[in-house]
C-alpha cells in the first residue's frame, strides 16, 4: 500500500538514481512544494543540493524566516538567500499595470537566481559544475502545461522562479506524479514544520499584486501589517480549514474620509479576499463569522496607519479572480 513513507523513500531513491554523484540547485519560494521538492532532493543527495532562496521583499511577515530558519532547521538543507529587495523595488517603481509588475518581477526573479547559480558555479573548489534543477511541479502543473484544457490565459500567472532560458541544465521534478495533498502527507512525512507543510496558496509575485497601484517600501509594509493581523484572527478563529486563501489587499490610489480619536482622517482602505475552493479555478467567498470580521476591522483600523476602512469582498469567482491584480 502507498503511505507518505513509502512514497517519500521511492522518490528519495529515483531522485538519488537521477543525479547521481551530481549537483543540484533548487529555488524556494517559500511556498509548499518547493520546500518538499528540496527535502527530497536534500535527502537523497545531502549537500550536493543547495537550496537558492531570493528575497524580493515583496513577501508577507515572517516567510523569509520560516524559510532560513524552519526549513533549513528541519532539513539541514544548503540555503543561499539573495537579497533582492531593493532592486525589485527600483523596477517597480512608477509602475502601476498588473501585468507589467508581473513580467518585471517573472524577469527579475531570473536575473537574481542565475546571479546565485554563477557564483555558486565559481566557487565550487572542485571544479564540478551544477547540472542538475529541482522544480516543485505537481501534477497538475504537468497536465495544464500540456496545453489539454484550452482555457483562456487571464493572467500571465505561474511560476514566477520559470526555468531560466540559457541554462542548461536536467530538470528534476520529483512531485511530478504527485497532487497538492499528497505533497503536504509527503513533507510531513519529511518532518517539515506545519507553518510550511499546511501554507495556503500564496501568488509568487506575492504582495506586489496586492497593492493596486504603484509597489512602493511604505504600502509593502503596510500592506504586511493588515495581512499579518488578517492571517492571525482567521486561524485564531478555527477558520483556516474552510478557507482556500484570504488575499489581503490594499487600494493604494483609493482614499476615503473617516474619523479617528477627534480628527478626520484621509486614508486607504484594506479589502479582506477571503475564498473556498477546491482548485483555485472557480472560487465562492467565505461566509467569516461576523465576530471575526469585527476583530480583524478593529485591529487594522487600529494598528495599521493610514488605514481607516477594512471592506469584505463578497464576490465569487467567476466573474471576479481570486486575486485583485
Ligand atoms: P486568480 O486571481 O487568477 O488566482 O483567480 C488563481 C490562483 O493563482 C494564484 N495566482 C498566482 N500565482 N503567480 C502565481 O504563482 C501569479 O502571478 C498568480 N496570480 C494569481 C492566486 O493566488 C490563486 O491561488
Amino acid at each position: 500500500t502507498w503511505t507518505p513513507a513509502n512514497i517519500a523513500d521511492a522518490l528519495i531513491d529515483a531522485v538519488a538514481d537521477q543525479i547521481g554523484d551530481g549537483r543540484a540547485i533548487c529555488g524556494l519560494s517559500g511556498g509548499v512544494d518547493s520546500a518538499v521538492a528540496a527535502a527530497l532532493v536534500q535527502r537523497a543527495i545531502g549537500d550536493r543540493l543547495t537550496c537558492v532562496f531570493v528575497d524580493h521583499g515583496l513577501l508577507r511577515a515572517g516567510e523569509r524566516e520560516q524559510v532560513q530558519h524552519d526549513f533549513v532547521g528541519s532539513t539541514g538543507a544548503k540555503l543561499v538567500t539573495v537579497d533582492a529587495a531593493g532592486t525589485f523595488l527600483e523596477e517597480l517603481s512608477g509602475v502601476s499595470d498588473p501585468e507589467t509588475k508581473r513580467k518585471i518581477i517573472g524577469r527579475e526573479f531570473i536575473r537574481s537566481f542565475e546571479g546565485a547559480v554563477s557564483d555558486l558555479a565559481g566557487e565550487s573548489a572542485d571544479g564540478e559544475s551544477i547540472d542538475f534543477l529541482v522544480q516543485g511541479t505537481l501534477y497538475p502543473d504537468v497536465v495544464e502545461s500540456g496545453g489539454g484544457s484550452g482555457t483562456a490565459n487571464i493572467k500571465s500567472h505561474h511560476n514566477v522562479g520559470g526555468l531560466p532560458e540559457d541554462l542548461e541544465f536536467s530538470l528534476v521534478e520529483p512531485l511530478r506524479l504527485l497532487f497538492k495533498d499528497e505533497v503536504r502527507a509527503v513533507g510531513r512525512e519529511l518532518g517539515l514544520p506545519e507553518e510550511i507543510v499546511g501554507r495556503q496558496p500564496f501568488p509568487g509575485p506575492g504582495l506586489a499584486i496586492r497593492i493596486v497601484g504603484e509597489v512602493t517600501a511604505d504600502r509593502l509594509a503596510l500592506l504586511r501589517k493588515a495581512d499579518l493581523i488578517a492571517r492571525e484572527e482567521l486561524t485564531a478563529a478555527g477558520l483556516d480549514n474552510q478557507i482556500w486563501q484570504c488575499p489581503v489587499v490594499l487600494l493604494a490610489d483609493v482614499r476615503s474620509v473617516g474619523v479617528q480619536g477627534d480628527g478626520r482622517t484621509y486614508g486607504h482602505p484594506i479589502v479582506l479576499r477571503p475564498v473556498s475552493s477546491e482548485d483555485a479555478m472557480t472560487a465562492d467567498w467565505t461566509r467569516v463569522p461576523y465576530e471575526t470580521l469585527e476583530i480583524i476591522s478593529t485591529r487594522i483600523t487600529n494598528e495599521v496607519p493610514d488605514v481607516n476602512r477594512v471592506v469584505l469582498d463578497v464576490t465569487s469567482k467567476p466573474p471576479g479572480t481570486i486575486e485583485w491584480e
